[in-house]
């Protein structure tokens, strides 16, 4: 998974994601008087939340499934000079043995997971390694999301002139996208790499639910400022719950 895309996830600007995201959820945590010393970013990917988290000084690690992107996320900490943990392990089945007061898994990645029952070891997972008072954020793209905006080919012509083709098929409460990505190389010609991904949804009432089955309290529904809307107008919903 992510093989290929390991390489360009960040050039073709995915990384932005958790740049862009990270202010919000620092001035979330503020706004609930919430200090995390350490944190556990679940399916990191390239590294980018934990890399921020660990300017802030928090003491931050990343797991992720792919040896590919944990690859890409020991290179982006040694650029940005600081000291992240990674592991490999599958974020419904891992056992770190050790507890951390802030875990977050961001930009759909929870969604790669195919079943329900992995969405709720993965929580199981979760709730076991956050300290009493912890605080777990993460996002999820809805069905709504998965049902409205996954039939199309978008082409996206990046800045420093690669080109990123994605065609999305929506089946209902799963989803397919296949990104072609041409990379231009430094002699002007194109690198291409293919990669499709496969998304799923379930309905935020029966995640809410067993979010608090497993024991999860003050279980939050918000929009990616941490506001609380109408659930039902959300592509991506933002869950925030604390141990
Ligand atoms: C869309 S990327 C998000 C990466 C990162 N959170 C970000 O904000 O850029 C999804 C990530 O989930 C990881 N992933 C998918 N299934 C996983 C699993 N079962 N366990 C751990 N990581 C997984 C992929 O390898 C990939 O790095």
């Amino acid at each position: 998974m992510y093989e290929q895309f390991a390489r360009f996830y960040d050039k073709l600007g995915w990384g932005e994601y958790a740049k862009s995201l990270w202010p919000l959820i620092v001035e979330y945590m503020n706004s609930i008087n919430f200090k995390p010393e350490n944190m556990l970013d679940v399916a990191c990917g390239t590294g980018v939340l934990a890399i921020m988290a660990s300017r802030d000084g928090i003491k931050a690690e990343g797991l992720d499934i792919s040896s590919e992107m944990l690859e890409q996320a020991k290179k982006n900490a040694i650029e940005a000079g600081v000291n992240v943990v990674y592991h490999q392990c599958d974020m419904c089945d891992f056992d770190l043995n050790k507890k951390y007061d802030l875990i977050t898994c961001t930009f759909d990645a929870i969604n790669h997971l195919r079943t329900f029952e992995q969405w709720v070891s993965m929580f199981k997972c979760v709730k076991k390694h956050l300290n009493s008072s912890g605080l777990f954020i993460f996002d999820m793209n809805t069905l709504k999301d998965l049902r409205e905006n996954w039939n199309n080919i978008k082409v996206k012509k990046h800045p420093r002139g690669d080109y990123l083709i994605s065609k999305s098929i929506s089946f209902g409460d799963m989803a397919c996208v296949t990104f072609t990505a041409f990379i231009k190389k430094e002699n002007g010609l194109f690198e291409g790499y293919e990669e499709s991904i496969m998304e799923v949804s379930f309905p935020l009432e029966k995640v809410v639910a067993s979010l608090k089955d497993i024991g999860f309290t003050n279980v939050t529904i918000t929009n990616r400022h941490f506001k609380l809307v109408e659930t039902e107008s959300l592509d991506r919903a933002f869950i925030s719950c604390r141990a």
